[in-house]
C-alpha cells in the first residue's frame, strides 16, 4: 500500500475526487455552521452532481445538514470515536473515508467521490482533488468559514455558466468547473 491520502487506492479505473462547493465572491462558504444564503438552484445542482455517488463530509457539515442525503453513501469524518448517526458511515480519518468512498464508488459503478465540505475537509482534500465543481455565489456575505484559495497555476477553469436568480434563489450565481493542471 502506498502512502498519502490516496494510499492503497491505486486505481483499476479512474475515480475522480471532486470538491463540490458553493463559494461567495469573498471565499465565504458558511456562517455559524449554516449556509449564509438561500440558493435552491445550487441545492438542485448539488443533488444532480452527487446522486449515486459516495459523499464525504466533516462532522460539522453533517450536523448542519441534519440528516443523511438520500441516494448517496454518506461518509462522515470525525475524530470522535463515540460519534454515530443513523444512515451514515463514520470514518476516523480522511484516508479511511476515501478508501471507503472508493470501495463504494466501485460497487456503484460511480466515476467520482464527491467531497462536500466543510472548510476543514475542503482544505485537507484540495491537494489531492482532480476537479472542483463550484457554484460562485454573487456577493460578499459575512461568514466564518472559507473555501481555500484556488491557485491558477494548479487549477484551470474549463466550464462556466452564468445564471440569474430564479425562484428560491436570493442572488445570482455561476456554475464553474476547474480541472487540475498540476500537482501541488
Ligand atoms: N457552501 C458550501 O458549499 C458548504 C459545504 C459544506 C459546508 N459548508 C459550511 O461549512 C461549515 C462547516 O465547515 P467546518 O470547516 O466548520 O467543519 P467541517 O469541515 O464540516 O467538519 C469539521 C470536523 O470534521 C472532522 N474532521 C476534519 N478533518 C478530519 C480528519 N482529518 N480526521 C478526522 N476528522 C476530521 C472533525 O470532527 P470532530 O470535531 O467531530 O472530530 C472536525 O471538527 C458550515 O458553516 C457549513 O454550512 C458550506
Amino acid at each position: 500500500m502506498s502512502d498519502g491520502p490516496r494510499g492503497g487506492l491505486a486505481p483499476s479505473r479512474p475515480i475522480a475526487i471532486v470538491l463540490v462547493a458553493a463559494v461567495a465572491e469573498n471565499g465565504v462558504i458558511g456562517r455559524d455552521n449554516a449556509l449564509p444564503w438561500r440558493l435552491k438552484s445550487d441545492l438542485r445542482r448539488l443533488r444532480a452532481r452527487t446522486w449515486g455517488k459516495p459523499i464525504v463530509m466533516g462532522r460539522k457539515t453533517f450536523q448542519s445538514v441534519g440528516r443523511p442525503l438520500p441516494g448517496r453513501t454518506n461518509i462522515v469524518v470525525t475524530r470522535d470515536r463515540d460519534f454515530s448517526a443513523s444512515g451514515v458511515v463514520v470514518a476516523p480519518d480522511l484516508r479511511t473515508a476515501l478508501e471507503t468512498a472508493r470501495g463504494d464508488a466501485l460497487r456503484r459503478g460511480a466515476d467520482a467521490i464527491a467531497i462536500m465540505g466543510g472548510a476543514a475537509i475542503y482544505a485537507e482534500t484540495l491537494p489531492i482533488a482532480d476537479r472542483l465543481d463550484l457554484t460562485l455565489v454573487k456577493g460578499c456575505p459575512e461568514g466564518n468559514v472559507r473555501f481555500p484559495s484556488i491557485d491558477p497555476q494548479t487549477w484551470r477553469e474549463v466550464e462556466r455558466s452564468e445564471h440569474k436568480a430564479e425562484a428560491g434563489d436570493a442572488v445570482d450565481f455561476a456554475f464553474i468547473t476547474y480541472e487540475r493542471v498540476a500537482r501541488d
